[in-house]
C-alpha cells in the first residue's frame, strides 16, 4: 500500500485504543485557556515556549512536565472540558471505544477533591456515548512513586464511585517502585470487583511484568516492551492470552526505542503476543491513535492485513462483554469489506 492508501485505511478503521492518560491529553492550547479563566500564571510565555519543553530523555523528564501541566485543573468544569476535548478527537479518528486512564493523587495530593475529578470525567465520557456515540471504561491508576497506604486511600475514596470505575492501574516512575510494593491494594481492589492492569516494563525489567501477573494478577500489562529479555515469560503472556498495550510514538519520545524502523512490534505479532497500538499521552508525544498506527504502519511496512489485525486485537483486548466484542469485529469486518 502507498502511503496515501495506508493513511486513508487508517483513518477509516474502526478501532479501540486503552492505553490512555486522559491527564496526557491536555493539550498546550487548552492548557493556556484553563490556566488563564482559573488566574493561574504558567512558567512558559506561549504555546511556542511551554511546546519546546516537550523534549524528554526518559520517563521521568515526561512526568516532571505531565504533573506540571495537570495543576492547572481546578474545577469539575476543567475535568469535562479535559475530557471532552479527546473524546471530539477520538471520535474524528474513528475510535469506537476508549478505555482511558485517570490520575487522582495528582489531583487530590494538591487539594483537588476526589468527586470534583471524577465528576467532570465521568459527565464528559457520558455525553460521549450520547451525543458521540463513542463507548468508553474508566480506570483508575495509582502513582507508584507514592506510598502503598496512598494508594489505599485513593481506593477508598473510590468506592462510592464504584459503578463508574471498571478497574484499576499502576502507573508514573517505574524503576524502584516494583508492582510487588502494591500487591495488598491490588488484592483488595480485585476483592471490591475491579479489573486490574499495570504498566510495567516500559523502563523496568521483565521481572516486574512477571511480578504484575503473579502478584497484581493483572488482565493486561501497559507496555511490556521489556517481555522480550525473557523467552518464558513471553511464551506465558502468550499462553495466557494476556495483551499488552503497545505506544509506538511515547516509546520513541521517552526513549524507550531509538527508532520505529526497530519496533518490535511484528516480532511480538509472531511470537503469538495479543499486541495493541495506543497513544500513551498524545498531547506530549506528538500524535493521537492514528497517527501511532501510521507511523509504526510506515516504518515498519505493514500490510492490510497485519494493521486490521492490530484493530481486531484492540477489541479482543478490551474489557467490553463477549456479545458487545462480537458487534465491533463485525463493524471491522464491513469496513474490510468495503475498503
Ligand atoms: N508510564 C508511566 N506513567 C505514566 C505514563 C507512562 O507512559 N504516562 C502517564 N503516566
Ligand atoms: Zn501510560
Amino acid at each position: 500500500m502507498n502511503k496515501f492508501f495506508t493513511k486513508h485505511f487508517i483513518e477509516g478503521l474502526p478501532k479501540a485504543e486503552l492505553h490512555l492518560h486522559i491527564e496526557g491529553t491536555l493539550e498546550a492550547a487548552l492548557m493556556f485557556k484553563i490556566a488563564d479563566r482559573n488566574n493561574i500564571k504558567l512558567n512558559y510565555l506561549n504555546i511556542n515556549e511551554l511546546k519546546k519543553a516537550y523534549n524528554f530523555n526518559n520517563l521521568q523528564d515526561f512526568l516532571n512536565i505531565y504533573y506540571a501541566g495537570a495543576n492547572i485543573l481546578i474545577t469539575e468544569q476543567d475535568f469535562y472540558d479535559l475530557t471532552w476535548a479527546y473524546l471530539k478527537k477520538v471520535q474524528s479518528q474513528n475510535i469506537i471505544h476508549t478505555e482511558i486512564f485517570f490520575d487522582p493523587q495528582t489531583h487530590t495530593d494538591r487539594g483537588i477533591t476526589f468527586d470534583i475529578v471524577i465528576n467532570g470525567i465521568y459527565r464528559a465520557l457520558e455525553d460521549g456515548v450520547q451525543k458521540l456515540g463513542v463507548t468508553s471504561k474508566l480506570i483508575m491508576s495509582f502513582l507508584r512513586h507514592l506510598p502503598e497506604s496512598s494508594a489505599f486511600k485513593t481506593l477508598e475514596e473510590a468506592l462510592p464511585y464504584k459503578k463508574w470505575i471498571s478497574g484499576v492501574g499502576l502507573d508514573s516512575s517505574e524503576v524502584g517502585n516494583p508492582p510487588s510494593k502494591f500487591e495488598q491494594v491490588f488484592a483488595r481492589a480485585r476483592k471490591e470487583g475491579f479489573l486490574t492492569v499495570a504498566h510495567a516494563g516500559e523502563e523496568g525489567p521483565a521481572e516486574y511484568i512477571w511480578e504484575a501477573i503473579d502478584l497484581l494478577k493483572v488482565n493486561r500489562i501497559d507496555h511490556g516492551n521489556n517481555c522480550l529479555e525473557d523467552d518464558v515469560l513471553v511464551e506465558r503472556l502468550a499462553e495466557l492470552k494476556i495483551p499488552l498495550t503497545l505506544c509506538p510514538l511515547s516509546n520513541l519520545k521517552l526513549k524507550v526505542v531509538k527508532d520505529l524502523k526497530n519496533y518490535p512490534l511484528v516480532k511480538m505479532m509472531e511470537k503469538g503476543l495479543l499486541v495493541t497500538i495506543n497513544s500513551d499521552d498524545p498531547a506530549y508525544f506528538g500524535g493521537y491513535l492514528n497517527e501511532n498506527y501510521l507511523r509504526i504502519a510506515e516504518a515498519l511496512n505493514l500490510s492490510k492485513t497485519q494493521i486490521a489485525q492490530l484493530a481486531r486485537n484492540s477489541f479482543k483486548a478490551s474489557w467490553l462483554s463477549e456479545k458487545e466484542k462480537e458487534k465491533m469485529f463485525s463493524r471491522v469486518e464491513l469496513y474490510l469489506k468495503n475498503n
